[in-house]
């Protein structure tokens, strides 16, 4: 029996799944809701003979692929994909995106990006007035953090960002590790006022690789509920 939390991002992964059709090239995002998407797509692969290729967005997610008997494909040997699902750590009223809760955000944005169409699945938590209350991260490259993420405080006092609390992303006593060989700093922004800017202010920054707003990238959003009910938003 599954906790309430974990019914609602499975039964949002599930109604997901019915998007795909076969034969197509799908991006397969990362974190505990998009692993139900996963499942459920291997289950339809061994139950329907469905036909499809995925492009995981981290070790994690390629590994699951494999354990559930979903063929992968690096995206370079697919180019061009029909469909990403993935997960997301906050959703606004316009499908704008926090990401990277996870950790993998850089190749997450990427195989989005390189896809027709995005769909979002989450819990009814995620979906916010306003992107900020969960802290952006962004991923940087280790030469010189410190120094980028100084860089990215004097680009927030610029903003006029008055809540910008910059922390370093560790597992246990070391800087996390992302799979791209790369360190994550989160920025406690409380509330982000405009989304758009932001994003593109801080991929200016040398030493930022990638931020986790998605503006713009994301199409349809299929949220699920702990009592199983599904709503979809385009
Ligand atoms: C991974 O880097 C993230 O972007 C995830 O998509 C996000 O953190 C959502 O994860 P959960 O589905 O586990 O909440």
């Amino acid at each position: 029996e599954l906790s309430p939390i974990d019914k609602a991002k499975f039964v949002a992964a599930r109604r997901a799944v019915d998007f795909v059709s076969d034969g197509m090239k799908l991006g397969l995002g990362t974190g505990s809701t998009a692993a139900w998407m996963v499942r459920c797509l291997g289950e339809r692969i061994r139950e329907e003979g469905l036909r499809v290729t995925g492009v995981p967005t981290s070790r994690r997610t390629a590994e699951l692929a494999r354990q559930v008997g979903v063929p992968i494909q690096t995206l370079d040997e697919a180019k061009w994909l029909d469909l990403t699902i993935d997960g997301a750590d906050e959703i606004d009223t316009q499908l704008n995106l926090i990401k990277g809760g996870g950790a993998a955000l850089l190749q997450e944005k990427i195989v989005a990006t390189a896809s027709d169409q995005m769909i979002v699945i989450a819990d009814a938590a995620k979906e916010v007035a306003h992107l900020g209350a969960f802290p952006l991260p962004i991923e940087v490259i280790p030469f010189g953090w410190r120094t980028t993420m100084a860089l990215v405080e004097e680009t927030l006092v610029s903003l006029d960002v008055l809540n910008r609390e910059c922390t370093l992303r560790m597992t246990g006593d070391r800087p996390l590790v992302t799979d791209e060989s790369n360190y994550i700093i989160d920025l406690h922004l409380k509330r982000i006022g405009n989304p758009r800017q932001l994003a593109l202010v801080l991929n200016q920054i040398p030493g930022v690789v990638e931020n986790g707003l998605f503006i713009d990238i994301c199409d349809i959003v299929v949220i699920g509920q702990g009592d199983g009910r599904v709503t979809v938003r385009d």
